[in-house]
């Protein structure tokens, strides 16, 4: 399963590729807007930091399908042609996703909330589907099981598309797609830094600094024995 960061904050970013094994950067035009600065400067910003390897996805805005195609197209001149374009799983977006697919554009089908928009998505050529999962589990319905649904009708139908999980709030929802072996998660810098945060864990870790500086005398390390 790749692993994703879905923020725009570029030091947030900074500090996450540090430390962990991500796979790229999504964005949507509310965390864009919590950015507060000039859309494709941030962008650029990040597609530099990331590298021209690492996925970045980026979503169009327009509300018809041309409108939608136009944005891809601009998006991809201004962030390289292999930025994911994300295109809301509605009317519109499909008929442009349908465009865009002909075009080799590629597509994150998003705003995903039913099985049946993944469905649709894979048909009309999506790279990715991203069901919200948080969102979901607070209209009182499943989203880690709306996700593996989605997973499954994908599979079982030979698509290529894959899942791009997204909206999480805890590291079990995380965990739950990366036992399915869903394609892709996204996942906000603070649920990330919350995958390993345990207090057991850090204690063993002190624990043995601690017996070693017993033997060794205080602030030794292996390298400087
Ligand atoms: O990019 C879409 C998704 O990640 C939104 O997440 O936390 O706003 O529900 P959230």
């Amino acid at each position: 399963m790749k692993l994703l960061i879905d923020d725009a904050h570029i030091d947030l970013i900074k500090e996450i590729y540090e430390y962990y094994p991500v796979d790229g950067v999504t964005t949507n035009p509310s965390i864009l807007a919590k950015c507060g600065e000039e859309p494709f400067k941030v962008l650029k910003e990040i597609r530099q930091l990331i590298g021209d390897e690492a996925q970045l996805h980026v979503q169009a805005v327009a509300d018809t399908a041309e409108g939608m195609v136009e944005d891809a197209r601009r998006i991809t001149r201004e962030l390289g042609a292999d930025t994911y374009v994300k295109i809301p799983a509605i009317k519109e977006g499909f008929k442009a996703m349908k465009i865009l697919a002909e075009e080799g554009i590629r597509v994150t089908a998003t705003a995903v909330y039913t099985p049946m928009q993944g469905f649709l998505a894979g048909k009309c050529g999506a790279a990715y589907v991203a069901p919200y999962i948080n969102r979901i589990d607070n209209m009182g319905y499943n989203g880690i099981g709306v996700a593996k649904q989605i997973h499954d009708i994908l599979k079982n139908n030979h698509m290529e598309t894959e899942v791009i999980a997204a909206s999480f709030k805890n590291t079990q929802q995380v965990l739950e797609l990366c036992v399915y072996g869903v394609g892709a998660a996204t996942v906000a810098p603070d649920v990330i830094q919350g995958f390993v945060k345990n207090r057991e864990i850090m204690a063993a870790v002190d624990d043995f600094v601690k017996d070693f500086e017993e033997l060794t005398g205080k602030g030794k390390t292996m390298s400087a024995l």
